[in-house]
């Protein structure tokens, strides 16, 4: 009887179609409504910050930069990850410009660096910037790394009081093994030369740096007798690093592939040399994005990738525009040990 009446009744009908759609329409309501408000008010569990996004990191202090303002280099080293892709260097009134931004943006060391940075203008334009990093920008550390082959007394006369650090690469003590690298211009020694500047350093007060990539050709080297003797105050040792663009892939001036050492082989080097001090080793996940490096046009090269991927240029867009693509890893180049003592005032320099 209930039933045949509300069959009847095409008004009850139609209330339980409404009832039935208003039910459906404010489920999806509060759906809708507690995605919003997690969303927008962090009242749900919020999406994890995409940290390749520019937007969604932190803003970067180029604390310690690396400017390889030349690419040109008179050594052939198999290995190397900053090859003569262009000839370019800046003006110097441009490249002081663009120091200074780096400066106002919060830079306390700048380390130059090439291709070979005492080529350009036999080392002349290298010794006007770091005068200009110490004497104007009053930057607490100004370093160079260097393969040391085209240094004169002369420069250290005339820049060495600017000068912090000066770091000089050698990967062997045998010649034969530099020259299998191509750490050499024709048959000079390198290795003589690295004693000669680190003589020059001990008389003009700079403090003198080794840095060293452990590859196929030196894996099985035991350096500790040299390096002891020649007492740097910081010895780098990279395992040798592959850049697509640079030293592998279709488009590298160089294949280093058969310079690469596995982590094990790393390991025993690092093992073997145990009781040095300065040693500071550098493992490839350590060094691919803990650095700040600035190429020839002053752009930061994001090596996020496993290539150079470049930024706009500081010049162009700022520093705190072209930071956002450098693909540093702050936290990295804090656990590498990127902050230490690095102005010589600091030091004791026990020469
Ligand atoms: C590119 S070089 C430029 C400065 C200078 N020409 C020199 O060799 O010291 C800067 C530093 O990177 C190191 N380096 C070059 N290629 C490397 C690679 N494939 N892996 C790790 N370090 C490398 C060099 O030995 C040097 O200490
Ligand atoms: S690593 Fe060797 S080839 Fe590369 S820039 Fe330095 S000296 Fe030149």
């Amino acid at each position: 009887m209930l039933l045949s009446s509300l069959i009847a009744s095409p008004k009850v009908i139609l209330r339980l179609c409404i009832s039935t759609v208003l039910c459906i329409f404010a489920s999806v309501l509060s759906k809708v409504r507690f995605w919003t408000r997690g969303v927008c008010k962090g009242t749900a569990t919020p999406p994890a910050p995409d940290l390749n996004s520019p937007e969604d990191r932190g803003a970067t202090t180029p604390t310690s930069v690396n400017y390889h303002f030349t690419r040109k280099c008179n050594y052939k080293c198999g290995f190397c990850f900053h090859t003569a892709k262009t000839s370019f260097v800046l003006p110097l009134e441009e490249a002081k410009r663009g120091l200074k931004l780096l400066k106002e943006a919060g830079m306390e060391k700048i380390n130059f660096s090439g291709g070979e940075p005492f080529l350009h203008e036999k080392g002349e334009f290298l010794g006007k910037l770091v005068e200009f990093c110490k004497v104007d920008l009053q930057l607490p550390s100004v370093s160079i790394v260097s393969n040391g082959s085209m240094i004169k007394e002369r420069w250290f006369q005339k820049y060495g009081d600017y000068l912090d650090i000066l770091a000089i690469s050698c990967d062997s003590f045998d010649e034969e093994t530099n020259q299998l690298i191509g750490r050499t211009q024709g048959r000079k020694s390198h290795i003589e030369n690295l004693y000669k500047i680190r003589n020059w350093c001990q008389q003009y007060k700079v403090a003198f740096k080794i840095n060293s990539v452990i590859n196929t050709f030196n894996l099985h080297e035991d350096m500790t007798e040299q390096i002891n003797q020649l007492n740097p105050v910081r010895w780098k040792v990279f395992q040798c690093l592959l850049i697509d663009g640079e030293n592998a892939g279709e488009a590298a001036l160089r294949e280093a592939e058969r310079f690469v050492i596995g982590d094990e082989q790393f390991k025993d080097f690092l093992d073997r040399h145990g009781g040095v001090p300065c040693l500071v080793p550098e493992s490839n996940e350590k060094m691919r994005n803990s650095y700040l490096i600035l190429d020839e046009y002053m752009r930061f090269l994001d090596c996020r990738e496993g290539r150079k991927d470049p930024s706009r240029s500081v010049l162009d867009v700022g520093v705190k525009e072209a930071i956002l693509f450098s693909g540093f890893d702050e936290k990295m180049f804090l656990k590498r040990g990127g902050k230490y003592v690095w102005s010589k005032a600091d030091m004791r320099l026990e020469w």
